[in-house]
């Protein structure tokens, strides 16, 4: 057999094989895969084979380097068990969490756990790691901010960018119309603190709002201004039908637009293959991140990154 054909064989029977345990096993399957790439990371990284990687070339985003601009969205390796490690498979960086301030049990195990994670400032040449941070179920929405600021404040060291997560459903209310006072105050207060902490440290760490956006509107949510008038780093723009990789490839494209170059556009969701990787930094994403990609086509999208840092 042709290693063409041999190879393309390999991967429908992959890919057949965990479509099938995860609609049996959804969650026993996503922690065999992130097992798989915790092993297969620790086993490139200890035989160094992609030092050269992560050593040159890249792309600067924030004034950051990423040695690719491909990276894990949150909730893949939500306690940053891989963490950096991600770069030894070709990952340019890694998004960890959503962390809250306590524990979601089942979901989160509270921004404590950042306590044993080295500081970001003595890491040189390493894989980008990104924090994504929220607020617990349990506090009300007026009380996000504080809930925001505490996470800020345990992630400022240890991150490379903060992630705000504006996309799970309890705080996703913020953006609706009747609470525009609290989204103001919130960001505002998030912009705040940003400068203190960068004032204290000494370092700057760029915020980024994670935002859910609807393909079938032609407008631009609210915040999405008040982002750009408050001067934060970039949007997490997140749309999630793999079958519309043309509507999202134009919404990047308004959004980036819209932007000016002074936010970032960071692209997720439904990102299957290099082609879509591809169309999305031709819209005019900066970065892209992945998250079931990883589940689904698992060796394939892995392969493809070492060609996607050369670009
Ligand atoms: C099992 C699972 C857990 C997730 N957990 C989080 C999370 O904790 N925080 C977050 O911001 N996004 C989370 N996401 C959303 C992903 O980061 C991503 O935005 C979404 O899955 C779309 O990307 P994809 O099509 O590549 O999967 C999660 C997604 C999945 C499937």
């Amino acid at each position: 057999m042709a290693p063409g054909v041999a190879q393309l064989v390999m991967s429908l029977r992959y890919q057949q094989l965990i479509s099938r345990l995860m609609s049996r096993y959804p969650n026993l399957t996503r922690r065999l895969i992130h097992a798989g790439f915790n092993l297969g990371s620790c086993i490139v990284q200890a035989i160094s084979l992609n030092r050269k990687n992560e050593e040159s070339g890249g792309v600067e985003v924030m004034g950051l380097r990423f040695f690719n601009p491909v990276g894990v969205a949150a909730g893949f390796d939500r306690h940053g068990r891989i963490g950096r490690r991600f770069g030894s498979l070709g990952f340019g960086y890694v998004e960890i969490g959503t962390l809250t301030p306590k524990p979601e049990p089942g979901h989160n195990k509270g921004v404590s756990i950042l306590s044993s994670f080295p500081d970001a400032a003595g890491l040189k040449h390493s894989t980008i790691m990104g924090i994504n941070i929220g607020k617990n179920k349990s506090t009300a929405l007026e009380q996000s901010l504080d809930d925001f600021l505490l996470c800020l404040r345990a992630a400022w060291n240890k991150a490379d960018y903060v992630a705000l997560n504006m996309t799970a459903r309890e705080n996703a209310a913020l953006l609706t119309d009747s609470n525009q006072e609290l989204l103001w105050h919130f960001l505002t207060g998030i912009k705040q603190e940003q400068k203190i902490l960068s004032r204290c440290s000494g370092r700057y760490v760029p915020i980024v709002a994670k935002i859910k956006f609807d393909l079938n509107s032609e407008k631009l949510p609210r915040v999405v201004k008040l982002l750009k008038q408050l001067h934060f780093d970039g949007v997490i723009a997140t749309t999630e039908d793999k079958n519309q990789q043309q509507s999202v490839a134009e919404l990047i494209n308004r959004l980036d637009q819209f932007l000016e170059g002074q936010l970032v556009v960071i692209s997720v969701g439904g990102i299957l293959s290099q082609k879509d990787i591809q169309q999305r930094q031709r819209s005019g994403a900066a970065l892209v991140q992945i998250h079931n990609g990883l589940i689904y086509e698992g060796p394939e999208i892995v392969k493809g990154l070492r060609h996607m840092a050369r670009l």
